[in-house]
């Protein structure tokens, strides 16, 4: 299913066509695409250079890793990641390697490296559903996450499923709804808080 961003400017043709959908196909994700992935996260622009993100990985096929993955997750998104090829567990450094000193944007540098994955999939016809409803504690105990180092998302990976096979009324309606953004005005500003910046008068 397609669902490209209504975009009022030109963009991007991947970053129109990325979505996150919650029917997942059953084929399962090559390997080697899903290392493309990860090579396009591995890319990602950091402060320093840290590359404070760190991933943990699993296929549906590696059975009882893909379960641990899952029951990471909260129930609302158990129901429906359950079916994804792929789970990704993340985790940030919260410190620079170098001096020991706060990273106060390992948060934001996870987001840089989960959006390149993400274009990079839509580039392979594959689709990344990022989650924030995770138990983090819970995953710090069952991967042994060291202390200096937060759990912070997960995301669900594979080839798009039928809208249709989802269990909740609210999942299909979700589906196929469309995709909204605020008006640039409500966050772009000029000089002062939420005074409009004139880059974007005609
Ligand atoms: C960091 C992050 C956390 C998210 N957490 C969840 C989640 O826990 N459950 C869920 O169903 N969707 C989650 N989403 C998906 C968003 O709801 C979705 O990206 C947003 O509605 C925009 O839709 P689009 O990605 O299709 O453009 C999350 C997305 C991001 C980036």
């Amino acid at each position: 299913m397609e669902k490209p961003a209504d975009a009022d400017y030109p963009i991007l043709d991947v970053i129109k066509r990325r979505w996150s959908p919650r029917a997942f196909g059953d084929r399962p994700v090559e390997p080697h695409k899903m290392r493309c992935l990860l090579e396009a996260a591995r890319w990602a622009a950091s402060s320093y250079n840290e590359q404070p993100w760190r991933f943990m990985v699993v296929r549906k096929s590696e059975e009882a890793a893909f379960e641990k993955a899952l029951s990471c997750l909260v129930e609302a998104n158990q129901a429906w990641a359950r079916d994804a090829a792929v789970l990704l567990l993340t985790a940030t450094k919260t410190t620079f390697a170098k001096n020991d000193k706060p990273n106060h944007v390992h948060q934001h540098d996870l987001g840089l490296a989960m959006a390149n994955l993400s274009l990079q999939a839509t580039a392979m016809g594959l689709f990344v559903h990022q989650m924030a409803g995770i138990d983090r504690d819970k995953v710090r105990a069952a991967y042994q996450v060291p202390d200096g180092y937060e759990p912070q998302t997960a995301a669900a990976i594979g080839y798009p499923g039928d809208p249709g096979s989802l269990s909740e009324d609210w999942m299909r309606d979700a589906e196929q709804a469309p995709r909204t953004r605020h008006p640039m005005p409500q966050f772009v500003f000029g000089e002062t808080w939420e005074q409009p910046a004139p880059v974007l008068d005609a």
